[in-house]
């Protein structure tokens, strides 16, 4: 061990505040994962932003814009509608710049999200009944909209329609880019709000570059005009259509189920130790389903959005998991080193020839 004092080489000495250790998270070679499999996956760790999720790097730069515009200012009033990811990212940069932020929640929202948001002292409004088969998006925004008319000095920065949200990923999809040096070949992108998966593809598309953008979305979701129906896991997927996306920049969309989504949670965390949320199980699901269609060689990269720590009473919790999926099968203990050693750390060079089937 080393006991006298040398400099580390490449460590920043000190950030000046929580918000600018957002961004710039680690992309990490799933090779265990990948091993079976003639090409290299790799996950977007979004788990590595301070609020846990990739919606902290959304949150600040609509936020950010917003102050600069002079359009908010500290003292204001935000008043939002979300899901858990979003609330907490704009949470945390509320706190900093000292602006209150109102946020209106459905019961879909776990405990300890909850209990995350009251700390950083956010207001919560609680949506008790769905307006359509289950579906909770279309009644939060209506309680945003009723208390924006009784309240004119409050804001919204509103995730759904703000042009800042798509234009946040553009760095996103930048930094993937230089992780691999230019050699990516598949984005697998899950959707909601679709900010991610067209901030990414635009990057992809104004920069002339071959990648393959793979959205992930969930069953039951409506974006990509699927019938609505329940769907139990929070994050991903959508009961209103984007205003974003834009079918002309995306290669291929997959659905995967809850189940799948959750299979894919326990398969990371088997094979990678990582522990993912939902939707990182849904592209987790979604790359093994496109497996057939990918050519040899090639580097796929999953976003993986946000900590597993936010579903342990549902993902993560057995009981659970058997109540809603009587046949799910856990993963086998992994016991021996699986790593495959002959590429190790190795971004694949590029396929020459890339084969995509509509799934
Ligand atoms: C865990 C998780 N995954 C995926 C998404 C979808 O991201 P986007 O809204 O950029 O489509 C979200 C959005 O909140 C999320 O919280």
């Amino acid at each position: 061990m080393q006991t006298t004092a040398v400099p580390e080489k490449g460590l920043l000495k000190y950030r000046p505040n929580i918000l600018s250790t957002i961004g710039k998270t680690p992309l990490v070679d799933l090779s265990r994962f990948s091993k079976k499999r003639g090409f290299s996956v790799f996950g977007k760790l979004e788990c590595f932003n301070p609020g846990g999720s990739i919606k902290d790097r959304t949150a600040l730069n609509m936020l950010s814009q917003a102050l600069e515009s002079g359009e908010i200012k500290p003292g204001d009033t935000i008043i939002e509608s979300s899901s858990g990811n979003m609330a907490l990212g704009l949470a945390q940069a509320c706190k900093f710049y000292h602006i209150k932020l109102i946020v209106v929640i459905d019961p879909k929202l776990n405990v300890h999200t909850e209990k995350l948001l009251k700390a950083y002292g956010v207001k919560l409004i609680k949506i008790t009944h769905p307006k359509l088969h289950g579906g909770y998006l279309e009644s939060r925004l209506q309680k945003v909209e009723e208390l924006l008319a009784q309240n004119p000095s409050f804001h919204c920065l509103n995730q759904y329609e703000n042009a800042a949200n798509p234009i946040t990923h553009y760095q996103t999809m930048n930094e993937i880019v230089h992780q691999l040096d230019q050699n990516v070949d598949y984005m697998f992108i899950s959707t909601g709000t679709c900010g991610t998966l067209m901030g990414c593809a635009q990057y992809v598309y104004d920069n002339h570059l071959p990648t393959k953008i793979i959205a992930v979305d969930a069953i039951g979701s409506v974006i990509f005009g699927q019938k609505e129906s329940l769907r139990l896991i929070t994050g991903h997927g959508s009961g209103k259509p984007s205003n974003f996306l834009n079918l002309d920049l995306v290669d291929d969309a997959i659905y995967i189920s809850d189940e799948e989504s959750v299979q894919g949670c326990w398969n990371l965390l088997e094979n990678e130790a990582i522990l993912g949320g939902g939707s990182s199980g849904a592209v987790i699901s979604a790359i093994e389903k496109y497996a057939s269609v990918i050519a040899d060689g090639s580097n796929c990269v999953g976003i993986l959005c946000d900590r597993g720590e936010r579903y342990l009473d549902t993902v993560y919790n057995k009981t659970w998991v058997k109540e809603h999926f009587a046949d799910f099968k856990f993963p086998k203990r992994q016991n021996k080193e699986t790593t495959n050693n002959s590429r190790k750390g190795q971004a694949r060079k590029r396929a020459t020839t890339l084969t995509v089937n509509s799934i």
